[in-house]
């Protein structure tokens, strides 16, 4: 029977008798992480094998590029060009490598095959990918929460990462699933308006996005952690009922603060407005932040993100070249940075920050950067306020 001790930092519900749980005796658990610049200890790097290009649905029209529409009205349901994830595997293989050179213990979800087709009371779809852990995992100090996603092609994208769930629950870590959206048709705006940037710009500003009020979902990339402030954005996969779940889940300890930007498509808040430091953040220079003077009063410093030189001629499918900015800190004084982005990597230097050259312009291609393929797991820090 497990034992909490005088010593442990951790509650141990005494009745719990499962002898497959042992509570770990540790001050620091399995999981604990409290910003995004802690020195890192323990990450999740994503998975590209068993990729499938999700179904054309109105989400995921919502959230690409038309020039890419082609490619997924083709090749939804199956997997993506094999060349290209062959690539991407490698790439990040390598990924995995550096951070374990730097010192970082790395994780990695479950293959899973995800062209296999499921259906719930409500839809019917094929799935995505397990290769962005940022967008379904939020760790909040000891506790590890699993988002309510909003894509039909992501609802059993949890599967992959259960093992590793188990295994963190099992030394100790807080772990929570949030309420499980049903995506049936009412949580779409069926009739959202694709074909203008301008008019998307309006509707989003106006609070109307693809993703309706029906029931809360959420992507745990459009949350940004700074202690016990936590900053998130209304997009296209995070809504309302969402933000407002966080903050009741989370309680008084934290403060979940709605931002804004000009972004006609918000989706994922790190390559838009990313902290990588106490009261430190790149932004964007094409998404104006709403809320600027909330951060200047608190004495934050802004530092604009330098263009992405990412060529013209490889494919991103599921994002824009703003992956530049979406990087990973390793500590306060050392970055996983792009090797072909030399401007960003100067700002970091200029910033006396440390970079780690990195590249992976195929895994890039599956909609993510470094921040986005990862998700720190443990980061040596403690609750601190720095808002
Ligand atoms: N959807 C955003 C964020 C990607 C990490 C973009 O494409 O810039």
């Amino acid at each position: 029977q497990p034992q909490s001790t005088e010593s442990s930092s951790r509650r141990t519900c005494s009745s719990f008798t499962n002898p497959a749980v042992k509570p770990v005796e540790q001050k620091m658990g399995p999981v604990c992480s409290y910003n995004e610049w802690d020195p890192l200890e323990e990450i999740i790097v994503g998975r590209v094998e068993g990729a499938a290009v999700p179904p054309f649905s109105i989400e995921v029209k919502a959230n690409t590029n038309e020039k890419h529409w082609d490619f997924f009205k083709r090749s939804g349901g199956c997997s993506f060009p094999a060349e290209h994830v062959e690539r991407a595997k490698a790439e990040i293989e390598e990924l995995c490598n550096i951070l374990r050179h730097e010192g970082v213990t790395v994780r990695r979800p479950e293959p899973v095959d995800f062209q296999k087709e499921y259906s719930t009371p409500d839809f019917t779809s094929s799935g995505l990918y397990a290769a962005m852990p940022r967008d379904i995992l939020l760790v909040i100090g000891d506790e590890i929460i699993e988002s309510p996603m909003a894509w039909r092609s992501r609802f059993f994208e949890y599967r992959a990462y259960r093992p590793l769930m188990k295994e963190y629950f099992r030394a100790g870590a807080k772990w929570t699933t949030a309420p499980k959206p049903q995506m049936s048709d009412e949580l779409y705006d069926m009739n959202y308006p694709m074909d203008s940037v301008t008019e998307r710009n309006t509707l989003a500003a106006r609070g109307r996005f693809v993703t309706t009020e029906f029931e809360p979902c959420f992507d745990a990339a459009d949350f940004i952690r700074a202690g016990r402030d936590i900053f998130c954005q209304r997009s296209q996969v995070t809504n309302l009922m969402g933000i407002e779940w966080m903050q009741r889940h989370l309680g008084d300890e934290y403060t979940v603060h709605q931002i804004s930007f000009n972004d006609p498509n918000p989706m994922h808040i790190d390559a838009t407005f990313n902290i990588i430091g106490p009261g430190l953040v790149i932004v964007n220079p094409d998404r104006p932040c709403n809320q600027l003077s909330m951060f200047k009063k608190a004495n934050w410093d802004f530092v604009t993100a330098p263009k992405p030189v990412f060529p013209d001629d490889h494919p991103l499918w599921m994002s824009s070249k703003w992956l530049s900015m979406n990087v990973l800190m390793l500590d306060p004084k050392r970055v996983v940075v792009d090797e072909i982005e030399k401007p960003t990597q100067e700002m970091f230097r200029r910033l006396g920050i440390e970079c780690i050259c990195v590249s992976i312009p195929f895994a890039n291609s599956f909609g993510g950067g470094f921040h986005c393929w990862t998700s720190d797991i443990r980061r040596r820090g403690t609750l601190e306020t720095y808002f």
